[in-house]
């Protein structure tokens, strides 16, 4: 038999740091960069032998900054993949930054299969961009975008919601300036203020102040803007035009099986969660001596699947689908039949109400037990 599965491939590298930002990844050069290919390339095949009852149907290299590779190194690592897994891509994504997405760059994608690109815009306020780190300026994020949807890949943009200088008109008008551009489909993440970045730092000591209410009129108005211009919010943060949701992010929320390979990717497979190293160091490690160490491996017990399952369907707007649950599937239904105003039903399915998404995880505590 033949399993779906996704797959994730981090590489960890960014021209520089933005101040927000808490991910796992480095500024090294081009030396740096082909050490790691060349252990991604190892730890590919390496874990291929116990997927070869899975055909990879979906791919998301994501980071740090694929785009920020040297020329051909995203080829290079689906070309490597394709000869070590089954692969029939429905969708391969890879993550780009406006100051390194290139006409080269993005001929390579196309040829090597590549079918979606994830553009970091955040902001097309200069003002924004500059108070966040990025390397980019708003001229620069257009042009990548444009570039992009010449190109005739399915085009994603980030977004981020509560950054310093935004308001909610500003927010909905570049969320407006991005659909009018062809962009099929919009992360918009609320800022989340990551103890140790430089970004903290300058709100912990007033240079700028977080508002609640603000943000949530923020995310409101992107929300708004979005659907009037024919998005549909299919999770919190992820507005797709019809029939270009992310498949692969999909499989995150829905707990289907995907395995992440690079430092500081995270796997699911069946019920058991495991990940590599977040140091690239001792991911480059284990490669020299092939060992590709898991660094740690959880077993989920039927409950916390369930859990799980429940707190991730619904972030998403097909919600919680109760129907292969058995017994305990009916008495989340009933509980959410018990509290109206936050759940709206449909026969075996709960769906978290628009309003209630701001706060979401006090409104998903009122299914458990
Ligand atoms: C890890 S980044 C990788 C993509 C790419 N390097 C970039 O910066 O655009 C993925 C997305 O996470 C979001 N992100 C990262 N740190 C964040 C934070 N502290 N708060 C909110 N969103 C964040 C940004 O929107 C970013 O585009
Ligand atoms: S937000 Fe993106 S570009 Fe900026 S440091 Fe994080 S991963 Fe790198």
């Amino acid at each position: 038999m033949n399993n779906s599965l996704g797959v994730y491939i981090h590489i960890p590298f960014c021209s520089s740091r933005c101040k927000y930002c808490d991910f796992v990844s480095s500024t090294g050069g081009e030396d740096a960069m082909r050490e790691y290919v060349a252990a991604l390339k190892g730890e590919i095949q390496a874990r291929a032998t116990d997927y070869v009852n899975y055909t990879v149907d979906t791919l998301f290299i994501g980071g740090g900054t694929p785009s920020a590779l040297y020329v051909g190194g995203v080829e290079e690592i689906i070309l490597h993949l394709r000869r070590s897994f089954n692969c029939d891509f429905t969708e391969a994504t890879v993550e780009c930054n406006p100051e390194s997405l290139t006409e080269n760059k993005l001929d390579e994608y196309i040829s090597s299969g590549v079918t979606r690109l994830s553009i970091g815009v955040q902001s097309l306020s200069d003002n924004t961009l500059s108070a966040l780190g990025r390397r980019h300026t708003a001229p620069m994020a257009r042009q990548a975008v444009s570039l992009a949807v010449e190109s005739g890949l399915d085009v994603s943009c980030d977004i981020m919601l509560a950054t310093p200088y935004q308001s909610p008109h500003s927010a909905a008008r570049d969320a407006e300036e991005l659909s009018d551009m062809g962009v099929s489909h919009i992360s918009a993440y609320m800022l989340s203020l990551e103890q140790g970045t430089p970004l903290a730092r300058e709100y912990s000591c007033g240079k700028y102040s977080y508002d609640d209410d603000c943000a949530a009129d923020i995310y409101q108005a992107v929300a708004d803007k979005l659907h009037e211009k024919g998005f549909d919010r299919y999770e919190v943060s992820n507005w797709a035009k019809e029939g270009k949701e992310c498949l692969h992010n999909l499989k995150y929320w829905k707990r289907l099986p995907y395995l992440g390979l690079g430092a500081a990717a995270h796997s699911l497979i069946g019920n058991t969660r495991f990940y590599n190293s977040h140091s690239i160091e001792e991911y480059l490690e284990g490669a020299r001596d092939s060992s590709y160490p898991v660094i740690a491996e959880a077993v989920l017990t039927d409950k916390e699947e369930e859990e799980e399952l429940i707190m991730l369907s619904l972030r998403t707007s097909s919600g919680l689908d109760t129907s292969q649950m058995g017994k305990e599937g009916r008495r989340y239904i009933e509980r959410a039949r018990r509290n109206p105003r936050y759940f709206n039903t449909h026969g075996d399915k709960i769906v978290v109400k628009d309003e209630f998404i701001p706060v979401l995880s006090q409104v998903t505590l009122l299914l458990m037990d």
